[in-house]
Formats: structure tokens, C-alpha cells, sequence
């Protein structure tokens, strides 16, 4: 069953000193020891609520989001990521991989399953329900939403649960589409550098997922 209304109650995005995962907390208290110039608190999203699309990453990297504040900014997933929106019109201007860059996200936002940095990118279960009203709340917040893009098993997984559809269902598979009430959701291996290095998704494949995504938008 498909949830039609997904209202949450809570603020799209942590506070900057969110207690709420302890694990992730003692994380970040290391790293702002470690990197005191780095961004080091929940990354909120990018993008304006007013976007049709979504795109749901796993969470900050260490070197990448934590350290730039912007999500996929600093990190190799996110060369890939940024390239292949502007090849499909989904964001303008050039990427930099800093948040100074000037790159705009057109139609489209990047959120995270978990807004926190994890000790080695793994966020555990109660991490990721722990942090779903953020992902809840953001979506409630987009009134022309239609597709939703899922990076990777663990954004797909949450996405399922905030839909309230049965995993049995919807199974993972990069390319696979499944329907959700107003909403679609598209499948995608994560755009990770250990992904790529190892042929598991080529720049190719990935950009078929945003192909399909641009034609489903551009028919209304
Ligand atoms: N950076 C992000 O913001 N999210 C990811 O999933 C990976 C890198």
C-alpha cells in the first residue's frame, strides 16, 4: 500500500548539533576535532522544494559532504553525479565540487538517507529510521514531486519504508521503475568511485536511469 499523505511533523533538516544517532554524534565531535575547517554537521539538502525530481543518496562522505556542506560536493560520486545532471539539463553552470561553484539544481534536489557522516559511509538500521522524518518532512515539503531517484539499496530501502510499500513488491535493480502513487521511483546503483572502478555501474548506465527520468517528466 502506497501512503498518500506523508507528513512527518518534523523539520526538514537536523539542527547543526543534532543529538538523535549518539554514534554519529561521537563521530562528528572527532572530525570537528580532526578538520575544525570543515562543514562537519548534518548536510541539508540541495536544491529548491518546487522541484519534479529527487534524488536520494546514502549520506554525507567524510571527505566529500561533511567537509564541503553541500551534498556529493568534494567526493568522486558526486564528478559523476553533477556531469550526468548537467548533461540532462537537471542543474546549470559548472561543477567545481565546492559550494561556491555557482551550480544550480534546475527541476531537480539531492537529499540524503542520512544527513550525518557514518564511521566507514555505513550507516546502521536504527540510523537510517532514526533519520527517515528528515527525508519524510522534505518530501512533504515538494508539491510537484513525481520522480524520485533512489542511489542504492539503502536509499531505495527507506524510500520504501517512508512509501509504506511492501519490499516484496518493489525489489532493488539498477533501471528498475516502480510506480508509487504519484510518485516514480528509479532505481540506481550508487554513483560511488568503488562502483565505477569496478564496472558495477558505468557512466553509461547511469545515465539511462536520467534519460528515462527526463522522458517520464517531459510526458507529463
Ligand atoms: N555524498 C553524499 O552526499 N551522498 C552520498 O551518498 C555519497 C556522497
Amino acid at each position: 500500500m502506497v501512503a498518500t499523505t506523508i507528513s512527518a511533523g518534523t523539520s526538514t533538516d537536523p539542527g547543526r548539533d543534532c543529538p538523535l544517532c549518539p554514534r554519529l554524534v561521537d563521530y562528528r565531535t572527532e572530525l570537528r576535532a580532526r578538520e575544525p575547517d570543515g562543514f562537519n554537521a548534518p548536510v541539508p539538502s540541495f536544491g529548491g522544494p518546487d522541484a519534479q525530481l529527487l534524488i536520494v543518496g546514502l549520506a554525507p562522505g567524510a571527505q566529500g559532504a561533511n567537509r564541503t556542506g553541500r551534498p556529493f560536493t568534494g567526493d568522486y560520486a558526486g564528478d559523476l553525479l553533477y556531469d550526468t545532471l548537467l548533461h540532462f539539463g537537471f542543474a546549470t553552470g559548472t561543477f567545481l565540487a565546492r559550494p561556491d561553484d555557482g551550480l544550480t539544481l534546475t527541476n531537480s534536489r539531492i537529499t540524503n538517507a542520512v544527513r550525518c557522516v557514518p564511521p566507514q559511509n555505513k550507516p546502521l538500521p536504527v540510523e537510517i529510521t532514526t533519520c527517515r522524518p528528515f527525508l519524510i518532512a522534505t518530501m512533504d515539503e515538494m508539491p510537484n514531486l513525481r520522480a524520485i531517484v533512489l542511489l542504492g539499496r539503502v536509499a531505495h530501502d527507506t524510500m520504501l519504508k517512508t512509501l509504506g510499500i511492501r519490499a516484496v513488491t518493489a525489489p532493488f535493480g539498477h533501471g528498475a521503475v516502480h510506480d508509487a502513487g504519484r510518485f516514480k521511483l528509479y532505481d540506481s546503483y550508487h554513483c560511488s568511485r568503488y562502483n565505477t572502478n569496478t564496472g558495477v555501474l558505468t557512466p553509461e548506465m547511469f545515465r539511462a536511469v536520467f534519460a528515462r527520468v527526463k522522458k517520464d517528466l517531459a510526458r507529463g
